[in-house]
């Protein structure tokens, strides 16, 4: 069982063999080292509940603790701090435990998840925002799953709105003799479209601009929108040709990344739930007319501002996000999902409320089922303001990830050619721009600093890659010296303990990302388990250390860390080269 947990639970038996009841007893590292390796603040609130002096029931446990053999110092400090310093060999015993078990930490009572994440959308470029989105859910998706969580992670596509009309009109305006537009055309061939996935992406400026200037345009566009809504046997072929066209690479993009969906659906596979779901909402009387449109209404005495009707069908019969995303809910409640998280910008919320709104009020989600918006903020260029490309056009994720290449390439020893250079500086960019993404809240803004996130001795991905680099070559150095038994025995420098010490917080850090549903303490432990192993190795030399005894506990402390690095670099879904 994990030591710290222990240690709580020891504290809390003896806060009730002395009648203090308390829910949990958490010990965080000390904020004054001088007094203690860790720290408990809970008897303020104790003793303010049962009106009691803190100094006396501080005093009082402390006595208690210093009896156990795991306790060397128990400090009473301020009102009634409780500081805590760990007997060597209890350290060292758990650590050896560790070692041989390799069970880094422990699972949570399982749960079933949905993570509905990336939400690219069809024929359109892949921006920041999407990076955050794939990036930040892929995580979540990986804490979840490392802490026991059954998880299934959803790509929805954005294939089946206004957008796809509009590409459909420009493809026909420029292709009138594509064979989906001939009068014998078979529903069930493919339609070979005559240009790359760039022409695709450079069309859908083009289109959204026609339509936005000409209101005859816009008509024609949500014309082709509902008859492809409606299973047209044409346009149906044309779409389905864009859709594969577009998502071959979506799909390389997010092998780079290392992010991967088990599902590939998509807004257009809710059409099918739409019709039986709109009978069951009818029947229920939960919808009402509006200007020719049909919507639920979902707003609440709560509200502070004001929370619009979802619309249903828009009054030119066509369907948007809202119904696809409350259709998607409709077939979701089949798989009985404990929780539904949906990592998007955090300025698409409102949308959420709604369609929360409107699902449970309908009952569509059981009540027993949490839905999650899980909104994160923006990336932005050095202005402050939303990241941009030289001409001042949106960044698509490919610019950035080139852009943080050629810095990448800079920083890359001589040595490294070919192939290799290639294959290394693809996986220490995306270490680069993943890490930089994940190390703040994520609902909060950050400004994409290039040179900041690509410093290989700073707070950043190559940073961590370059320590674990290290350390697996320091390990297999000692693998080859054929050392005895790997044992922890004597720490004997307080950098090698400390070091030890900060891998006692890693579940506490993993539980506390999971609930906040953010990466960035992760990130954060990640980097300060790297520096404070630095320190140590900066001021110790490993392998020519005589005391036998040091020595293997030297080298099994950094196999401790090394493979805590793998554990949590898999996470948050960083690769580590061979060499860099
Ligand atoms: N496609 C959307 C966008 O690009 C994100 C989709 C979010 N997920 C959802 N179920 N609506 O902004």
């Amino acid at each position: 069982m994990n030591f710290l947990k222990i240690q709580e639970s020891k504290i809390k038996s003896i806060l009730k063999s002395f009648h203090y009841d308390v829910e949990e007893v958490s010990l965080i590292p000390s904020t004054k080292k001088e007094l203690g390796d860790f720290q408990y603040n809970g008897i303020m609130a104790i003793a303010k509940r049962m009106d009691q002096n803190p100094l006396e029931i501080a005093n009082l446990i402390a006595k208690e603790l210093e009896k156990d053999e795991d306790f060397a110092k128990v400090i009473v400090a301020g009102p009634g701090f409780l500081n805590i310093t760990f007997q060597d060999q209890a350290l060292l015993n758990y650590a050896n435990l560790l070692l041989e078990e390799k069970c880094y930490f422990e699972k949570l009572p399982s749960k079933k998840i949905l993570i509905d994440y990336g939400g690219p959308n069809v024929a359109k470029v892949l921006h920041v925002g999407h990076l955050r989105s794939a990036n930040i859910g892929e995580s979540l998706k990986r804490l979840a799953k490392s802490l026991g969580y059954e998880v299934i992670g959803d790509v929805h596509l954005g294939d089946y709105g206004l957008q796809m009309g509009m590409i459909m009109l420009e493809i026909q305006t420029r292709y009138p003799d594509l064979s989906c537009f001939q009068t014998d055309f078979h529903a069930d061939t493919v339609v070979d479209l005559p240009i790359t996935n760039e022409d695709l992406i450079n069309l859908y400026p083009i289109a959204s601009q026609k339509a936005k200037a000409d209101e005859k345009i816009m008509e024609k566009a949500r014309h082709i929108t509902y008859l492809l809504q409606q299973n047209d046997p044409c346009y149906k072929a044309l779409w389905r040709s864009i859709l594969a066209l577009s998502t071959k690479d979506m799909k390389e993009i997010y092998q780079e990344l290392d992010v991967h969906f088990d599902l590939w659906n998509g807004e257009s596979d809710a059409e099918q739930f739409i019709p039986e779901m709109l009978d069951y909402l009818r029947k229920k009387s939960l919808t009402t007319l509006s200007e020719g449109a049909e919507i639920i209404s979902v707003e609440e005495e709560i509200d502070k501002l004001p929370v619009p009707p979802l619309l249903l069908i828009k009054s030119n019969e066509t369907v948007s996000y809202e119904t696809t995303d409350l259709a998607t809910l409709w077939d979701r409640k089949k798989e009985n999902y404990d929780e539904i998280w949906y990592v998007v910008d955090k300025r698409q919320e409102l949308h959420f409320i709604q369609v929360f709104r409107a699902a449970t009020k309908s009952s569509i989600i059981p009540k027993t089922t949490k839905l999650e918006f899980i909104g994160f903020g923006t990336m932005n260029g050095k202005d402050g303001k939303p990241f941009k490309t030289r001409d001042g056009g949106v960044l698509s994720l490919r610019e950035l990830m080139n852009l943080v290449n050629e810095e990448t390439d800079k920083n890359m020893i001589p040595a490294i050619q070919g192939e290799e250079r290639i294959l290394t500086s693809k996986i220490i960019t995306a270490a680069t721009i993943k890490f930089a993404d994940l190390l703040s809240h994520r609902a909060t803004d950050y400004i994409f600093d290039l040179k900041k996130f690509s410093d290989t001795s700073g707070k950043t991905g190559p940073f961590i890659l370059y320590s674990t680099v290290r350390m697996r070559s320091l390990l297999k150095k000692a693998k080859e010296e054929k050392i005895k038994k790997l044992y922890f025995q004597n720490f004997k420098v307080l950098s090698a303990k400390k070091v030890f010490l900060h891998l006692l917080n890693l579940q506490k850090v993993l539980e506390k990302s999971l609930q906040e549903k953010s990466l960035h303490e992760l990130a954060n432990y990640l980097y300060y388990l790297n520096n404070t192993y630095n320190n140590f190795y900066a001021e110790n030399r490993i392998l020519t250390e005589k005391e036998e005894s040091v020595k293997s506990t030297w080298i099994a402390l950094t196999k401790l860390v090394y493979d805590v690095n793998l554990l949590l670099l898999d996470i948050l879904a960083i690769q580590v080269p061979t060499r860099m």
